[in-house]
């Protein structure tokens, strides 16, 4: 699969099947996520790879209701960082830039071994960060989903979900975010 086709398969599914989760996986994927760039290689990522299905339980108590759905997820990896562990140049800062950059071939390769990786914001970061022992002083930034996309519908999912399930939800047309030698915002 090249890098193009990887990113037109990735999709957010909800619809997952159980996957086989081994240590070669995850350190396939751990292997792709550092290979991205990072400000003065910095590399400010940090990753909690969890299957284990005692812990996977234990997270299911973080997700924000509408997440059910990835109860079904058979590793939930946690994304890590803090604003210490990379540049800060004046108010720029960049380690959720960075470790976004890495989490996104994280979720590329695993498109390209036939899996969904699924990032969601809605969780606890709290409940997240008492049942992984993450001190608080680091960020939750995400948590990915990983799964097998299952052709049978989730019966826990919205009629929103559903429908995004069977179509991708709608981009923007390249005038409201594409710029041409100058920026000139037209669409607000
Ligand atoms: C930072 C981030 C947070 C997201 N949070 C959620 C979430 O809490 N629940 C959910 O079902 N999907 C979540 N998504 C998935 C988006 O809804 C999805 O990527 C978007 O609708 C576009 O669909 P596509 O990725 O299949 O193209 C999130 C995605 C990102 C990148």
């Amino acid at each position: 699969m090249d890098v193009r086709e990887a990113i037109q398969k990735r999709r957010a599914y909800r619809s997952l099947e159980p996957v086989e989760i081994t240590q070669d996986l995850i350190y396939d994927l751990a292997g792709c996520a550092q290979l991205s760039a990072s400000c003065f290689n910095n590399q400010p990522w940090r990753f909690v790879f969890v299957y284990e299905s005692e812990m996977l339980k234990k997270m299911h108590q973080a997700l924000s209701s509408g997440n059910e759905w990835a109860r079904a997820a058979s590793m939930i990896v946690a994304v890590l960082s803090k604003k210490e562990y990379d540049c800060v140049i004046r108010d720029r800062v960049y380690h959720q830039f960075d470790t976004g950059m890495a989490t996104a071939f994280l979720i590329l390769r695993a498109t390209e071994l036939g899996l969904v990786a699924h990032p969601i914001a809605g969780y606890s970061p709290k409940k997240t960060r008492e049942i992984l022992g993450i001190p608080d002083d680091i960020e939750v930034i995400t948590l990915v989903n990983v799964g097998k996309h299952s052709e049978t519908v989730s019966p826990v999912l919205s009629e929103k979900q559903i429908t995004d399930e069977k179509k991708r939800p709608e981009r923007f047309p390249f005038e409201k975010f594409v710029f041409l030698n100058t920026y000139a915002e037209k669409n607000k």
